[in-house]
């Protein structure tokens, strides 16, 4: 299969890259803007992979797109702006690349006549106390990330009702692993541990999210776009929830961290407190996942102690003076 892996330069993008090679043989063009959150180092083991092209421009690039499709049979689209507190501070580019973006990228589909998959996530559904969502619960976004994740899934739904294009769109849980950038929960609080910097916990730490390994996550998706019926949506959650702040002592335990370094700092806005996602539909399929977390947080931790070159250029850079606008502190070293 050749597929156009849009934003795939970033932390599940990459992932899926490297899956799709190994374990499919796909010819692969990355289509990126490299963001920030997007490296080609994220790609270095596949960059010599039969088939494999990279283009560096942002989906809303009209030409680059068209370009970059030529011969796919099928566009999945991770690119997007990620961060929910970087949304907070400044929302522009979650609208351009959101909005606008996604109609570039389905309007060179249309046009192509290739099959589209919209990576999109649990938080379009707002926050849950008890229970999950299922594909058919009201869209009810909290976040200016959220909410433009949650427009760019109408417009998609929208090319499969009016132009019967051949779309789908999967929602995932919180993903973790290698490759992730330690802005998120995970990575950074493993980071800070191996440092003995403090562990920022946001309010009272009682959130609880719904935790999917990453390779999960990607099979999933591929699992959809071989499998998944054209115009439907799948949710794809992870097996185990767990509270914040037993997440960041789990995270203590497995570095050997002292516990005097969480420290409980000023809630984020609007902050949702529980996601929790029903998969039945896509398990259905015949996917479900196959990490548990405990397991799979073990490994992650290994990998970011295993692999400082990777993270050690993204701590010396631009990235301290994002942590100190945001926890209004430096980072130790
Ligand atoms: P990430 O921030 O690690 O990577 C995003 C990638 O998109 C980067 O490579 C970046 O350079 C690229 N990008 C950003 N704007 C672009 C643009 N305008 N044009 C081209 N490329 C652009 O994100 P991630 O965590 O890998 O998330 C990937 C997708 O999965 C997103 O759509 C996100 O909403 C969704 N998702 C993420 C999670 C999660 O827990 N991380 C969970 C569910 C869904
Ligand atoms: O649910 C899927 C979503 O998961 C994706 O769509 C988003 O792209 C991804 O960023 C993630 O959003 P969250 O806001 O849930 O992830 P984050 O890692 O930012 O935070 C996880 C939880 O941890 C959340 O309740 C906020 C809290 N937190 C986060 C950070 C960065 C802290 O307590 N301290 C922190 O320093």
């Amino acid at each position: 299969m050749k597929l156009l892996v849009c934003g795939g330069a970033g932390f599940i993008g990459s992932n899926f890259v490297r899956q799709r090679i190994a374990e499919h043989g796909d010819a692969v063009t990355v289509l990126d803007k490299l963001t920030y959150a997007g490296r080609e180092e994220n790609l270095a083991d596949v960059r010599d992979a039969p088939g494999f092209a990279f283009v560096h421009a942002g989906i809303e690039d009209a030409d680059a797109v068209a370009d970059a499709i030529a011969g796919a049979d099928a566009v999945v689209n991770f690119a997007a702006e990620t961060h929910v507190d970087r949304s907070i501070a400044a929302p522009d580019a979650f609208i351009t690349t959101h909005a606008l973006g996604t109609f570039m990228l389905l309007e060179a589909a249309r046009e192509r006549g290739a099959r589209y998959l919209q990576v999109s996530t649990d938080e379009v559904y707002g926050s849950i106390e008890r229970g999950s969502f299922t594909e058919e619960s009201p869209l009810l976004p909290s976040s200016p990330y959220s909410a433009s994740k949650a427009g760019a899934d109408l417009l998609v739904a929208s090319y499969h009702h009016t132009y019967g294009l051949e779309s789908l769109i999967c929602r995932g849980s919180n993903n973790y692993g290698p490759y992730q950038y330690p802005e998120k929960l995970i990575p950074l609080m493993i980071l800070n541990a191996l440092h003995g910097d403090p562990l920022p916990v946001y309010g009272d730490g009682g959130q609880v999210r719904n935790w999917i390994h990453v390779e999960d996550f990607a099979r999933g998706i591929g699992h959809v776009l071989a499998h998944g019926a054209p115009g439907e949506t799948y949710n794809v959650g992870g097996p185990d929830e767990a509270v914040n702040i037993d997440v960041v002592r789990r995270i203590i335990a497995l570095t050997g961290a002292p516990e005097d370094l969480i420290e409980y700092v000023a809630d984020r806005p609007g902050h949702d407190r529980r996601y929790s996602l029903g998969s039945e539909k896509v398990r259905a399929l015949g996917w479900e996942p196959r990490v548990r977390f405990d397991e799979g947080l073990e490994r992650t931790v290994e990998w970011y102690r295993d692999n400082r070159d990777w993270w050690a250029p993204i701590r010396s850079g631009d990235y301290r003076a994002y942590y100190e606008r945001q926890y209004g502190r430096s980072l130790g070293r």
